[in-house]
This record gives C-alpha cells, structure tokens and sequence, in this order.
C-alpha cells in the first residue's frame, strides 16, 4: 500500500493539550490557546501535529479514559474548535493527526455503563466479559464485583479502562469468548469505523493509534491484528487517501507490514531506542528509566553502543521493505524528558542525529528548548512517574511563563524551580539556541529528501562501544554524511564516502573536523560535537 507523499518530509510534533497554551485563564490549555501558538509550530518547521487525547473524558489517565468519543472535553472548548484548529492549521500547511484510543474506554463511558446491566442490550458484548463472576476463570486481568452483571470485565491498562472486544483469532473458551467475526464483534469494528470517520470528515489527518497491538486477544503471531489493521487502512486508502495511521506498537516490521504508516520505536518493542537515550546514568535523579548497568549511548560519559541501535534499524528497515516509516522520537508524554541529565549543547549532538535518522521524527513539546522533568511532582490524572514530562510550555521568563493567567497554585501542573527554566523568549533571541539549532536542523530535513522517509541509511562508522557515530542518508547523487560524539572525549573515525573532498558543512556544533586524503576520510571531532555533511555527484 502506498504511502501519502506528504510524508516523506514530515516533521511531527507532539502537542500534550493540558500543558500547551491556557487562552481563557483557568490554568489549563486549550484549543483557542493552541491556535494561537500555530505560527510557532509553523516557525519550527514543523509541518504536522500530533495531539493527545481531547475528548470527553473523567481524566484518570490524562484523556486515554474516554466517555465520549465524538465530543471534545469541554475544557479544551468545543468540536467546532477543534474543526477550527484544523482548519488554521491547514492554512499554514500543518496537518493534525488525533490520538485515536481503540483498545478501551473509561468507566464512565455510557457503552460500558450500558454493558454492565444484567439485561441484554446494544453494548453487552463491546466489551470483553468473563462467564460469571468467579475470577479464576481467566489468566486476562480483570475487574470482577464493579456490576450486577455476573462476569468481570478484562482491562487493557489502569483498573478504569475496559477493554472493547475485536474478538479472539483463536477463541479457548467459546463460553465468553467471540471469534473476530462474530457480528457483535463487527459492530465495535464499525463503530471505531464511525468515530474515525467522524474525525477524518472533519479534516483531521489521521491518528496515531494508542496501544495498536493490543485489540486481538487469542493470537500468537499477531494475525488478527493484521488483518483488523488492513482492513481500516484499506478503508482509509480508499475514501482519505492523504490521511495516516501511526501506530504505538514499537515493532515497525510488524506495525508497517499490518497496514501503519508510520511506527514508533520507543521503550517497550525492541532495545535500539532505549539503548540510544533512556539508560541514564546514576547523576540523573530518579531516572525512570536507568538500565540496569547499562548507558545510553547519547552520554558524555561515552560507555554506550551505537551498534545495537544502528543493527535494529537496519534489520528493520530490511524488514519493512519500504511499506511505511519507523519513528525516533525526541520523547513522548510517557517518558522522563531528554533533557534529563543532559546539557542544552549535549541536546544539540542528540538532535542532529534525530533529525537526520530514517522515518518521521516526532518532536515531543518543549524538547525543541531543552524543558527538563520537573521532580517531585505528585501524580496528575494517572501520570505517575511521566508527571513531570507533562507540565506546562516555558513560553517565556515572566512568573507564569507565558503559559496562563491563572493563580500558579491553579495551573494543571507546576513549572518547575525558576532556576532549571528554559524559555522560547529567551532562545528566539539567541541565534545560537538550541531552539535555533534545531529549527535549523528541521529546515534542512524537510529540504533535502535524502534526509527525508525515502532516503537510504547506511552505518559508515559504527562500532561497539566506540565513538564518534557516523553514518549516511542517501538519494540518487546526493548524500549526507552525519558525525555524532555525545562523548565528552575527543574521538576519530575513519571512513570511505566518494567526493567527501567537496563536502559542504551543512551545520554543525562543538568543534568537528573533516580531513580528507586520498581514498579516506577522517572525522576528528571533540567531545560533545556533531556535524552534518553534504556531498553531491554529479
Ligand atoms: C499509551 C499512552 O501513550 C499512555 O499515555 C496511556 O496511559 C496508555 N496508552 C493507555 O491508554
Ligand atoms: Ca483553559
């Protein structure tokens, strides 16, 4: 299945809509407020949007609980604001993909509440009930005792997120389980259908799919997911063929080979993204997500290995035959920040590579000026740990940030200590920022489409437990050379590339050096440094 052109060069970012912008002063964001921040998206060079959850929802997981799948919360405003958003954003070439939370509802959502009654109705099987209300009947999680209805209910995250049914591709227990055939099995199928017709017609762009590989219970080899995804693609291709599904599901061979476009490589599918940035070393307080002996390669302690990392994209890609994008994002709203232990110049060596890796880079809020995780941050709306990834935008260096006019004891999330705040204020004024830098870095992505979703890749020095990392993008005649050491210590590596003599330095940070002799190229780059290369030949 093709893919829509628009996504060759695509640079999302990722829009958390609590923490963004407050318009009407009651200290959480909204859309008027997002709106108005579209320009900035715009400057970044930015061209699409991912946002979190906006629907009607109790918020016992930030808005992955869902009462009403067709309303926006009212605390972000109405439909007609998000249309609103889209549309403005649609003037200035940006396009707005929704989260799209298929596996479950919450509590409150009045399918479930109709599920729970003991009469048969419409919804009884939208969601997965067990045969009586004796727990040891199933190895599922389960909630049991929540109705009078003599089951328990199977779970797909937190105790309040009922899991909906898409059937069973192989059912054990024909007593409670349903084939995913089955027609009340179908009509869940179709009502997800609905909802994501709902969005398209309004002029959204597509969805990233939360949780993507958990709907088909009974499988072994992710079968029933294929085929439930190939169908909703085929869908798509045929009445939104500009729109995308991204997946949260971590294996892009498996996402992409199922019918995503795009799909995140993040912490829970494969090691290479962890390995990249998330084994913090023990300076980083409370680390989330410290490995267990193990560090990061973006470290200027320089203990990490770039080859684990650099093997998995390159079976990947292999894998994925060109069906669709693998993602490496800057973070998401369920990690710590990349920011964690690392400097604003640090974050400069970690972007250049995020921006010129394969696939869709996804830029999480607030990376773009380094934001750090705010510590010691009690949970808010089921965050937990990822609480102090989720506070709101540093606009400027004003008390409230720019963020709200509400009292600070009322904003959705506190700032932060005054002294760890990064501002856009400040960083617009400073031409060598890291706000700048990476609108630089993104500028020359979407430009060249060697860097773009076609572009090869290619290792050109990458070897285990050694620094620099230096690797290629390819397109017809036009290449790009990319230099990393997130080490602090000065580092060379040597490598063959034809017309390196003729590069031209694209951007650059720290101090790097290129020395070409006759055959070889040699990168001497000092600690903390990175450079990106262009060649063409003719
Ligand atoms: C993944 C989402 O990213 C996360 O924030 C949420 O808590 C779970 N899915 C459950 O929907
Ligand atoms: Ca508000």
């Amino acid at each position: 299945m093709s893919n829509p052109e628009w996504l060759k060069n695509a640079v999302f970012y990722e829009i958390y809509p609590q923490s963004f912008c407050d318009s009407n002063g009651d200290g959480i964001g909204d859309f008027p407020g997002m709106t108005s921040k579209l320009d900035y998206v715009k400057s970044l060079g930015c061209n699409a949007i991912w946002l979190n959850p906006c629907f009607e929802s109790p918020f016992q997981d930030a808005g992955y609980d869902i009462s009403n799948y067709y309303k926006v919360a009212p605390r972000y405003g109405t439909n007609e604001d998000l249309k609103h958003y889209i549309d403005e954003a649609h003037a200035r070439g940006i396009r707005v993909v929704l989260d799209l939370v298929a596996g479950h509802t919450s509590i409150e959502c009045d399918w479930f509440k109709q599920s729970c009654k003991v009469e048969r109705n419409k919804y009884s099987d939208y969601y997965i009930w067990t045969k009586g209300w004796d727990r040891a009947s199933t190895n599922y999680r389960t909630i049991n005792g929540y109705s009078d209805r003599s089951g328990n209910f199977l779970i797909n995250f937190f105790y309040c997120q009922p899991e909906l049914t898409y059937g069973f591709y192989a059912v054990e227990d024909p007593e409670w389980q349903l084939p995913m055939d089955h027609p009340e099995v179908m009509k869940v199928r179709e009502e997800l259908r609905n909802i994501m017709k709902f969005y398209l017609d309004m002029g959204c762009d597509g969805f990233r799919v939360d949780m993507a590989a958990s709907l088909i219970r009974g499988e072994k080899q992710y079968e029933g997911l294929k085929i439930l995804w190939h169908d909703y693609r085929t869908w798509m291709n045929e009445n939104y063929p500009e729109a995308v599904l991204i997946s949260e599901w971590s294996i892009p061979e498996k996402s992409i080979n199922a019918g995503f476009n795009v799909d995140f490589l993040v912490h829970f599918g494969l090691p290479g993204y962890t390995s990249l940035f998330r084994q913090e070393p023990e300076r980083v307080p409370n680390s989330p997500y410290a490995g267990q002996g193990k560090r990061s390669f973006f470290d200027r302690d320089g203990k990490g290995d770039a080859e684990l990392f650099v093997n998995e994209v390159l079976d990947q890609l292999d894998k994925m035959q060109g069906k669709g994008y693998m993602s490496i994002p800057t973070g998401n709203h369920d990690f710590g920040r990349i920011r964690q232990g690392r400097t604003l110049e640090e974050l400069k060596v970690v972007y250049t590579a995020i921006f010129t890796f394969p696939g869709v880079p996804f830029l999480y809020y607030g990376d773009e000026i380094g934001m750090d995780y705010v510590y010691g941050l009690k949970s808010k709306e089921g965050g937990y740990n990822r609480t102090g990834a989720r506070t709101p935008m540093l606009w400027d260096d004003t008390e409230k940030a720019g963020f709200s006019t509400a009292d600070e004891k009322d904003f959705y999330l506190p700032l932060g200590e005054k002294s760890s705040r990064v501002s856009v204020a400040s960083q617009e004024k400073d031409p060598n920022s890291l706000l700048n830098f990476t609108r630089r870095l993104i500028a020359i992505r979407r430009k060249y489409a060697a860097l773009g979703g076609e572009g090869e890749f290619h290792p050109l020095f990458v070897r285990k437990n050694t620094y620099p990392m230096i690797f290629e993008r390819k397109l017809g005649n036009e290449r790009f050379v990319v230099a990393v050491n997130p080490s602090a210590q000065p580092v060379k590596g040597e490598f063959g590339v034809p017309g390196m003599e003729n590069a031209k330095l694209m951007i650059s940070c720290g101090k790097i050096n290129l020395i070409c002799s006759s055959g070889a190229s040699v990168i001497e780059a000092d600690g903390i440094s990175a450079a990106v290369y262009r060649v063409v030949n003719d």
